[in-house]
């Protein structure tokens, strides 16, 4: 394994299905559990069949925390608000391949200009094949194991291996870079998960259903980690 990857998971918490009205105690709430970032989840209503919230309201619980802040656009004009997601205080942002292509480089662009990671995300149904006209804007690869919209979906385990350590070859096989894993992710799918490689687990229902976040948190990664580590060698 190279030394620029971290021999655990990262364990990042999507706070789709948090207490929406306590925002800033939800992310303060996973922050006191362990986990290593806060995913954001924006859907527009039109990329997905789902609305959730946008740049001000990720402005407005930025200083809730000082975890890093992973945006998953989920919207169909990136390149319109990257600039507002950046200035909401986003330390990556990651958008859908499956987007109009004007909007894909632009927006991969502005993330780079300023300096924050910039990642592109593939539906289960989306070849990785899709990312390889951006491959020099990439630091992030985000491969959903659900359909995105909703959270409490079931970990699609067959999508997880035909992608996952795909995608960490494809990005780059010295380890730079992230594959991020997004969908379903539990303790009792976190097997899978940690076998194909990826770098970051991003854990929504699991963790804000959970009576113990931080032993769920412990749990996902311990597992994860393993399986990992076995499949890495
Ligand atoms: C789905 C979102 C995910 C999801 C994670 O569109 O991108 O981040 O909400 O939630 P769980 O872990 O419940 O699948
Ligand atoms: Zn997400």
């Amino acid at each position: 394994m190279s030394a620029s990857r971290p021999a655990g998971v990262l364990i990042a918490a999507s706070i789709l299905d948090s207490d929406l009205g306590r925002l800033a105690d939800e992310i303060r709430r996973a922050d006191d559990a362990g986990v290593d970032r806060i995913h954001l989840d924006v859907m527009d209503g039109h990329f997905v069949p789902n609305l959730t919230f946008g740049w001000r309201t990720i402005e407005a619980v930025r200083s809730a925390t000082a975890l890093p802040f992973d945006a998953h656009l989920m919207i169909s004009e990136p390149a319109r608000w990257a600039e507002a997601f950046l200035g909401a205080g986003c330390d990556s942002i990651t958008l859908h391949v499956e987007v109009d292509p004007p909007q894909v480089r632009p927006a991969l662009e502005r993330i780079r200009a300023a300096g924050r990671a910039a990642g592109l995300s593939v539906k289960p149904a989306t070849p990785l094949g899709a990312l390889a006209p951006y491959r020099d804007l990439l630091d992030i690869i985000l491969v959903m194991t659900v359909e995105p919209g909703f959270g409490g979906q079931a970990f699609m385990a067959d999508v997880a291996d035909a992608k996952l350590r795909a995608a960490r070859a494809w990005l780059a096989p010295d380890g730079a870079g992230e594959v991020h894993v997004d969908g379903g992710a539990r303790a009792e799918t976190a097997e899978g998960v940690g076998r194909g490689g990826a770098d970051v687990i991003v854990v929504g229902s699991a963790l804000y259903r959970a009576d113990d976040m931080r032993a769920e948190v412990e749990r996902v990664r311990a597992i994860a980690s393993a399986a990992r580590a076995a499949a890495l060698g």
